[in-house]
């Protein structure tokens, strides 16, 4: 069934417009010796925003990634000179789209298309503008404006207030479980971007639609009335 009553989409951006998979390649030309450094980075980085928020103690998404990664470095054992550690850093500002995602951004330029992340403003500018993927979009929400992270309410509400538009107009994407049931339960519809085919996390939450890649979601959409 097509999806109608959407009028502007907003997308998540690490993992799910960018692949985060290529700070590996990072990895291994730096760190050869450090299998599993990136899965416990990534997971780190994560788990820091979830307890950050909760403790209401908030500091940026570059902030969370440089902890993150000296944590996960200690977790394995591994020494990071300070020249490999800004250069794995660097890896988040020059992350590359899923190949699809150029063609599909363009598919659905129709309506307003907006980011809404983790990211920290100067994270997002530098990732967006590197990959290419800017000025596909009208609108950056960064999680830094009310300083708390996915999926606290208060990030899902940026879009709404930004786009004037209800939230039930609004569809939301993301490849992230815990973005997939946040979205959710604020009110916004919501698209899972299975790009892994792992199963969906069980937090009470369906996405209104479940595609492999965005190149699926152009055809979903009914025509704007
Ligand atoms: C985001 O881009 C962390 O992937 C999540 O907000």
């Amino acid at each position: 069934m097509p999806l109608t009553g959407i009028d502007a989409l907003v997308f998540d951006l690490y993992g799910t417009l960018l692949d985060v998979d290529r700070l590996d390649e990072q990895r291994r030309a730096v760190l050869p010796q450090a299998e599993g450094l990136v899965a416990l980075w990534r997971a780190t980085q994560l788990r820091y925003t979830f307890i950050r928020t909760l403790m209401g103690d908030y500091v940026d998404f570059w902030a969370i990634t440089a902890a993150a990664l000296d944590h996960a470095a200690a977790c394995l054992g591994v020494p990071l000179a300070p020249s490999e550690r800004q250069r794995l850093l660097d890896a988040w500002l020059d992350l590359r789209p899923f190949p699809e995602v150029p063609a599909a951004l363009a598919a659905l330029a129709g309506r307003p298309l907006a980011i809404l992340s983790n990211g920290s403003p100067a994270m997002l500018d530098a990732a967006l503008e590197r990959s290419g993927l800017k000025p596909a979009f009208d609108l950056v929400l960064s999680a830094d404006t009310v300083r708390r992270f996915k999926p606290h309410p208060a990030v899902y509400a940026l879009a709404p207030a930004w786009l004037r538009l209800p939230a039930e107009r609004i569809l939301f994407c993301s490849s992230n479980g815990f973005d997939v049931a946040g979205a959710g339960r604020f009110g916004l519809r919501v698209c899972h971007v299975a790009r892994d085919r792992a199963p969906l996390d069980r937090l009470g939450v369906e996405p209104d639609v479940t595609i492999a890649s965005l190149a699926d979601l152009p055809g979903l959409l009914a025509p704007r009335a």
